[in-house]
């Protein structure tokens, strides 16, 4: 973080405050305001955090006007292309690309990680068989603290090592099996001979009354979905994690808070939201109907998978989403998806709309991602649980960040207070 020679002004109240400014590698100054209520005995107002640096990170860049997105200064296209899942986890975790031994090292402790304590299995015997798997997926992965004690100390940095290998392995398991668990099959055990996509496919699709051979074109596509999830700076499961990090909580609990979090359909919940909503409008002819409703301020209805607090132009992500779209289906076999006619069709009348277009409103991570899960056979209730597999090594790596800093303070922010003045207790008989 660059200290720079610049100051910012306020004068309040016949006050005059200069407060330091900092400069990033990327992006806007900040205005550091660490001394502000000490100094001018005054909070900032910022609900929702629009306009708030909340940390420092080296992780991921967002350039939301350009739609660029960086991973450790590398572009998300140029690692969907080129990269792998596990390659870029590892690039999230460690700041550079592996070496190709250290890659082998890598990816051999995650698949030696990805079975879970058979006591688990039990554990999902305590849900409904209707319960959604993101409800599961909050339970089991919280349930975790109580079966790896020797990897929740945050002190011991390698503890904190081994609980982010279990987590990034394990997560894959304990999705496919709240899936399995759903549709009332037995669970399938990981296989060390498959690659982390691979693995995670067999686990929701394979039965044991038959072998199952992965389509190598479906764990190309899952991997890159997993890729294009990976991480995304501080949005607000992101954040949640970190949040409940900096009292010290262990790992796992912490990152069943992020999985909450991302559940919300206006987070990580959109991907569902929004193919029910792209197979709500049915047909083209339906969209203007929808569009009329997005814009109603009486409606809460909004078009899913549309817009970003960040990005003010396409999602970097939506655009490889879109290709690889088109790519699975076509080989699949499944052409003129009506679901895809809709989406390309949605996507194209929504931008040409000056509502959207002012709003700068454009098609976002989720607004695609539906559509290749359910051709690869996903129910709808599992495209979260699969964002939130993905966006665990980005959690995990904010995680490790966060925890590593030794100026880490626990997170505290403060209020406006709009409540009653202070006023004497009055007696029931009295009022
Ligand atoms: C993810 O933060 C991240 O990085 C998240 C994420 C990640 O990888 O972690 O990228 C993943 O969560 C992607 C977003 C998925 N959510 C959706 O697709 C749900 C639909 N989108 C909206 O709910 C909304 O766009 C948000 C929540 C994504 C962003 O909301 P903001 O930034 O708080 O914007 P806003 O609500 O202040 O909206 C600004 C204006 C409003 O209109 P006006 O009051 O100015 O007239 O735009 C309108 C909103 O009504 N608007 C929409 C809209 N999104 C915003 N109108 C119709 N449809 C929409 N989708």
């Amino acid at each position: 973080m660059a200290e720079n020679n610049k100051t910012a002004k306020l004068s309040f109240d016949g006050k005059e405050l200069e407060l330091p400014m900092l400069s990033p590698t990327a992006g806007p100054d900040v205005i550091d305001i660490r001394k502000l209520y000490a100094q001018g005995d005054v909070f900032t107002y910022d609900p929702g955090f629009t306009s708030t640096a909340a940390t420092d990170s080296s992780i991921t860049f967002i350039d939301g006007d350009k739609g660029e997105l960086l991973h450790r200064g590398y572009p998300i296209d140029q690692l969907a292309e080129k990269s792998h899942f596990l390659e870029v986890c590892y690039l999230l975790l460690y700041g550079d690309l592996p070496s190709a031994e250290q890659l082998e090292d890598f990816e051999s402790r995650v698949t030696n990680h990805t079975m879970l304590h058979e006591q688990m299995v039990y554990f999902y015997r305590g849900f409904r068989r209707d319960a959604h798997p993101m409800a599961i997926m909050v339970g089991v992965v919280g349930a975790m603290s109580a079966f790896y004690h020797d990897s929740t100390d945050i002190n011991d940095p390698w503890q904190r090592e081994v609980a982010s290998i279990r987590l990034i392995a394990k997560m894959p398991t304990i999705a496919a099996w709240a899936y399995k668990f759903s549709i009332g099959q037995p669970f399938v055990y990981p296989r060390n001979d498959l690659d982390y996509a691979s693995n995670f496919l067999r686990m929701c699709f394979a039965v044991p009354a038959e072998e199952y051979e992965v389509n190598p074109i479906l764990s190309r596509a899952m991997d890159r979905i997993f890729t294009l999830h990976a991480d995304h700076e501080q949005n607000a499961s992101t954040s949640t994690v970190r949040l409940a990090s900096s009292s010290g909580a262990n790992p796992f609990a912490c990152i069943a808070a992020g999985i909450a979090c991302l559940w919300g359909p206006a987070h990580g919940g959109a991907n569902q939201a929004c193919l029910e909503m792209l197979r709500e409008i049915g047909t083209p002819d339906r969209i203007p109907e929808f569009i009329a409703r997005a814009k109603d301020k009486d409606d809460p209805f909004r078009l899913m998978g549309f817009g970003h607090r960040v990005y003010k132009n396409f999602d970097p992500r939506a655009r490889v989403m879109k290709k690889s779209a088109d790519e699975v289906l076509d080989l699949l076999g499944i052409d003129n998806n009506p679901t895809l006619q809709v989406a390309k069709e949605l996507e194209k009348i929504a931008i040409e709309d000056p509502y959207f277009a002012e709003r700068k409103l454009y098609p976002n991570v989720d607004f695609y991602s539906g559509i290749i899960l359910d051709a690869m056979g996903f129910p709808t209730s599992m495209f979260t649980p699969i964002f939130s597999l993905a966006r665990t090594v980005g959690w995990i790596s904010q995680w490790k960040e966060m925890i590593a800093d030794p100026t880490m303070k626990i997170g505290r922010p403060r209020q406006l207070y709009i409540g009653a003045p202070m006023r004497d207790y009055v007696d029931v008989e009295d009022r």
